[in-house]
C-alpha cells in the first residue's frame, strides 16, 4: 500500500518475456512474478520490445492485443524514436508491447557497442515515456539486467527525466552482463548530463557500464538469491564491480526466484507424452522411453539418464562435463544435453559424444517443447555451474522428479540441499569448481540410483513436494516496494 492507502503500481521493464522473447530465465521471471505480484496485490504492469516474432507469438497464443491510441517518443541521439504500443493482457497481468525500428535487429547483439546497445537506451526511454500514452503512472520502475538499466540513469543523470522524478528498482539477474562499451557518442547522444560519467557512477575503467550506472542510481537493488546477493560483494565473484556492490550493499536484496508452478506441471504438461503426479509416478517412465528414443538409444534400458537444459556459456561448467565424458561413460549412465551457446563448448560436448556414441547425446539448439521431455524423462538433472544467481533448471527437474546434482553456489546452494546430510536433502552437490568435485556428486548419484530404488524414490518426491511457488517471494518483492513507498 501507498502512504494514500492504494496499491503500489509498479511497471515492470524488461528485454525478455516468457513465452514471447525468453532466452534464459528472465524471460521466465518476467513472464511469471508479476502475475504473482497482481495476486498479493500490487498493481504491477510489464513493458517489453516487440522483438521480431514476438507479436506474431503472441498471436498464435491466441493472445487479444490492441493498439494504443497515444503513440510514446523519446529523444535520443539528435531524432525522434517513435513506438506503437500494442497492449495485451498476459495471465491478468497488463502488458505494453513496443513495436518500433529500434526493435528490429537481434535481440542480444554480440558485439556491444553505441549502435547495438542504442535500442536498449530508446527502449528505457520510452518506457519513461509510456505513463502519457496509456494515463496511468508507476510509482516504481522495476528494471532488470543491463538491458533496462539506463532508465535508473535516466531518472538521476538525464537532462529532461532527473526532474520528472520516479522511484526505481534495479534485479541483478546475472552481473557477469554489465553493458560495457565506449563513451563516444553515446554521453553525448543519450541527454546524460556530463558528470554521470565518474568513476562513482557509470565510468568504468573508462568505458560505459550500464549496470553499474542502473545499480548507483536505482532507489533500491536486488538480486535473485540470497547466496549470490553475499556473493557478488565479493572480488571474487564479480572482480571490479564488487566494491560498487559491496559500497551500495545497504540497498541490496537477495530474493529467490520462483516458477510459474501451473506452466512447470508433469500433471498437466501438454509437451510430455504421458502425465505423472507425486501419487502415480508411472508416466516418468513413458517419458524415459519417448526421449531415450528421440536420443537414438534404446529406450528400455535400466541405465540412469542424466539430463541438462541450458544456455552452454562458461557461467553453466560444461568444461567439467566434457573433460570428464569417460569417466560419465564409465558409470553407465546416459547423458543427454540441451542447449546451444558458444562454438568451443558445443564443440567439446560434440568430440565427447563422438566418443562416447552410446553415452552422451546433444540436442543442439533452443527447443522449448524438448525441453519439457528432458526435464520429465530425466532421472538426475545435471547443472555444475562456476556461478549461478538462482538457476530456474534445478527448480524444474525437481518439479518433474527429475533429482538435481549441482554446484553449492549461488541459487543452487539456496534451492539443492545434499541426501547425505544428516537432515536429509533432495539431490546431491558438490563444492569444488572441477570434474573431480562434479563426478564425486555424480557417482554419488548414479550409485543411489542403481543400489537403492527405495531410497532414490524418496529423494525424487523429496524434490516433487519443494514449494517452488512465487507466493512468499512476491510478498518480499511486495515488501521492498512499499518500503520504497515510505
Ligand atoms: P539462465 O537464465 O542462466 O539461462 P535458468 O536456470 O535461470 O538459467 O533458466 C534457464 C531457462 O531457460 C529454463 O527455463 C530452461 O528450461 C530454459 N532453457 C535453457 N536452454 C534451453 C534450450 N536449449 N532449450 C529450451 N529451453 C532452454
Ligand atoms: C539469469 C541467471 C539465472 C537466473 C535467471 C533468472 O539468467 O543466470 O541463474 O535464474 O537469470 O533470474
Amino acid at each position: 500500500m501507498t502512504k494514500s492507502g492504494s496499491a503500489v503500481k509498479v511497471l515492470f521493464v524488461t528485454t525478455e518475456l516468457a513465452p514471447f522473447s525468453k532466452v534464459g530465465g528472465l524471460g521466465d521471471v518476467a513472464g511469471s512474478l508479476p502475475k504473482a505480484l497482481r495476486q498479493a496485490g500490487v498493481d504491477v504492469r510489464v513493458v517489453t520490445p516487440a522483438w521480431p516474432g514476438v507479436l506474431e507469438k503472441a498471436a498464435a497464443a491466441g493472445l487479444k492485443t490492441t493498439t494504443v491510441k497515444t503513440k510514446v517518443y523519446a529523444a535520443y541521439d539528435w531524432r525522434i524514436h517513435k513506438a506503437e504500443v500494442i497492449k495485451a493482457e498476459v495471465k491478468g497481468v497488463p502488458t505494453y508491447f513496443l513495436k518500433a525500428e529500434d526493435y528490429t535487429g537481434d535481440m542480444y547483439p554480440s558485439q556491444l557497442n553505441f549502435w547495438t546497445a542504442s535500442p536498449f537506451a530508446v527502449f528505457c526511454m520510452q518506457a519513461l515515456e509510456l505513463k502519457d500514452a496509456i494515463d496511468w503512472e508507476p510509482d516504481i520502475y522495476h528494471c532488470h539486467d543491463w538491458t533496462s538499466a539506463f532508465l535508473p540513469c535516466a531518472l538521476a543523470w538525464h537532462r529532461h527525466y532527473r526532474q520528472t522524478g520516479g522511484k526505481s528498482i534495479m534485479t541483478l539477474h546475472n552481473v557477469a552482463y554489465q553493458g560495457i562499451f565506449e563513451p563516444s557518442p553515446f554521453l553525448e547522444a543519450s541527454g546524460l548530463e556530463p558528470w554521470s560519467f565518474s568513476s562513482s557512477t557509470m565510468e568504468f575503467y573508462g568505458q560505459v557500464n550500464l549496470l553499474k550506472g542502473g545499480i548507483v542510481a536505482a532507489s533500491a537493488v536486488s538480486t535473485v538469491s540470497p547466496t549470490y546477493a553475499n556473493e557478488i560483494q565479493t572480488y571474487e565473484s564479480t572482480r571490479e564491480l564488487s566494491g560498487i556492490l559491496y559500497q551500495q550493499r545497504s540497498k541490496l536484496r537477495g530474493i529467490l526466484n520462483g516458477l510459474d508452478v501451473k506452466f512447470w506441471d508433469p500433471a498437466g504438461d501438454k509437451e510430455i507424452p504421458a502425465k505423472f503426479t507425486v501419487k502415480d509416478l508411472k508416466g516418468k517412465a513413458a517419458c524415459k522411453r519417448e526421449l531415450l528414443s528421440r536420443a537414438g538409444l534404446d529406450p528400455n534400458t535400466e541405465a540412469p539418464v542424466i539430463v541438462c537444459v541450458s544456455r552452454l556459456v562458461e557461467q553453466k561448467g560444461f568444461d567439467m562435463v566434457f573433460s570428464a565424458a569417460s569417466q560419465i561413460a564409465e558409470t553407465g549412465a546416459k547423458l543427454l544435453i540441451l542447449g546451444s551457446g558458444n562454438d568451443w563448448i558445443e564443440n567439446g560436448i560434440m568430440q565427447a559424444s563422438e566418443a562416447y556414441p552410446q553415452s552422451i547425446k546433444l540436442f543442439k539448439g533452443y527447443d522449448e517443447p524438448l525441453s519439457h521431455l528432458m526435464y520429465a524423462g530425466g532421472d538426475i538433472f545435471l547443472m555444475p555451474s562456476v556461478f549461478e544467481p538462482c538457476g530456474l533448471s534445478q527448480m524444474i527437474s525437481m518439479r518433474y522428479g527429475t533429482v538435481p546434482v549441482v554446484r553449492e553456489v549461488g541459487g543452487l546452494r539456496d534451492t539443492v540441499f545434499d541426501v547425505d546430510r544428516p537432515e536429509g536433502g533432495n539431490g546431491f552437490t558438490f563444492q569444488t569448481c572441477d570434474a573431480e568435485g562434479m563426478m564425486w556428486a555424480l557417482r554419488r548419484a548414479v550409485d543411489r540410483y542403481n543400489n537403492d530404488k527405495t531410497a532414490w524414490k524418496k529423494i525424487m518426491l523429496e524434490g516433487m513436494h519443494e514449494d517452488f511457488t512465487w507466493d512468499k517471494s512476491a510478498g518480499l518483492y511486495k515488501d521492498m516496494y512499499e518500503d520504497l513507498m515510505q
